[in-house]
């Protein structure tokens, strides 16, 4: 769905889209098209770039703040799919930062010797929770699935892992209604996002300033040290206070908004498959992934791809 769909939709202009958030277009899943759909063709093609097998995968976990049903949870639907049987699979709410959480406990699973071979997906279907005739949200989001396989090693992939979160700003960023919560707003199909674009912003460069040097601190690694930055992809003009933080040019950074708008826990992933599929990121580069969604939650993980 492009800018130009958009302005036929609400009062808005392909520049003001472009000059506030960088987004050109997103994608939107079809209709029936559901959260394990995009996340089993993003799984598929993961253990088939891992050159890994189904029955090598012993762990499942999605960040998903858009399962299919309120349960099964979206990762046991997708075992199913998948035709995997007996490993653990279950979903993480962390919203924007559902990916980063996923990723940081499938390591600990492999630290732990509990996996071996996890499976890790971000995907949504944001465009369900949208309310599409609001210029202040619709023109930020789209749908999408992305999904790395996380191995046992003899040396570290993932160097660190840092995630927190602060309930405190439930206010800013929300969908107001749920199960036990508003459900009848939730029953007639309009609960929507909610947000305070201008303090969540606000707040998110803050954040995401912090635990990037948090995280350099605790590696002892220096801003020269990263090859890469593959943020949450919300709006470029957060990303690129991020890079300015790391003193980063912006071709040291992957920027995947302009053709997908944010598309919460599948964002960090559908970036990083971007990057590695086009050969700008090589075995060996120190990658800085990082997130901050609504919770608020945020996190940001250092890897040795
Ligand atoms: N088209 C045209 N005008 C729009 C618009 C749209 N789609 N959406 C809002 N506006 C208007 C507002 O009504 C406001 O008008 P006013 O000044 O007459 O009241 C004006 O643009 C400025 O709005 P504001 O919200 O202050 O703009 P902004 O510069 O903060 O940009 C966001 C808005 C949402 C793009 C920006 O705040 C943002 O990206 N926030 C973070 C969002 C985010 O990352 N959320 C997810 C976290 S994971």
């Amino acid at each position: 769905m492009t800018n130009a769909e958009l302005e036929r939709m609400v009062d808005t202009t392909d520049e003001w889209i472009k000059a506030r958030t960088g987004i050109s277009e997103r994608h939107i899943a079809a209709e029936g098209e559901t959260t394990c759909d995009m996340a089993e063709q993003a799984a598929r093609r993961a253990m088939e770039a891992a050159n890994v097998s189904l029955d090598q995968i012993d762990l499942i976990i999605i960040g998903t703040t858009t399962p299919d049903v309120i349960f099964p949870s979206t990762a046991c639907l997708l075992q199913k799919k998948l035709d995997i049987h007996g490993c653990p699979a279950f979903d993480i709410q962390a919203v924007c930062t559902g990916f980063i959480y996923a990723l940081t406990i499938a390591e600990k699973f492999i630290q732990t010797g509990s996996a071996k071979t996890a499976l890790v997906i971000g995907a949504e279907t944001m465009s369900r929770i949208i309310d599409w005739t609001d210029r202040s949200t619709c023109v930020l989001f789209g749908d999408g699935a992305g999904a790395v396989i996380l191995q046992a090693g003899d040396e570290p992939g993932i160097l660190s892992s840092h995630i927190y979160a602060d309930g405190e700003y439930e206010d800013l960023l929300n969908v107001p209604a749920g199960i036990s919560h508003n459900s009848e707003r939730f029953k007639d199909g309009t609960a929507f996002v909610e947000m305070q674009g201008n303090e969540v912003f606000k707040v998110a460069v803050n954040t995401l300033g912090r635990i990037v040097d948090e995280t350099l601190a605790h590696n002892k690694l220096g801003k020269k040290d990263i090859d890469w930055l593959v943020p949450h992809q919300a709006n470029t003009r957060i990303i690129s206070a991020t890079a300015k933080k790391l003193d980063m040019p912006m071709n040291k950074v992957v920027l995947t908004v302009d053709k997908h708008g944010n598309t919460s826990a599948a964002s960090v992933p559908l970036a990083l498959d971007t990057a590695v599929r086009d050969g700008r990121i090589k075995r060996g580069d120190t990658l800085l992934l990082e997130a901050f969604g609504g919770g608020f939650t945020w996190g940001a993980t250092l890897i040795n791809y």
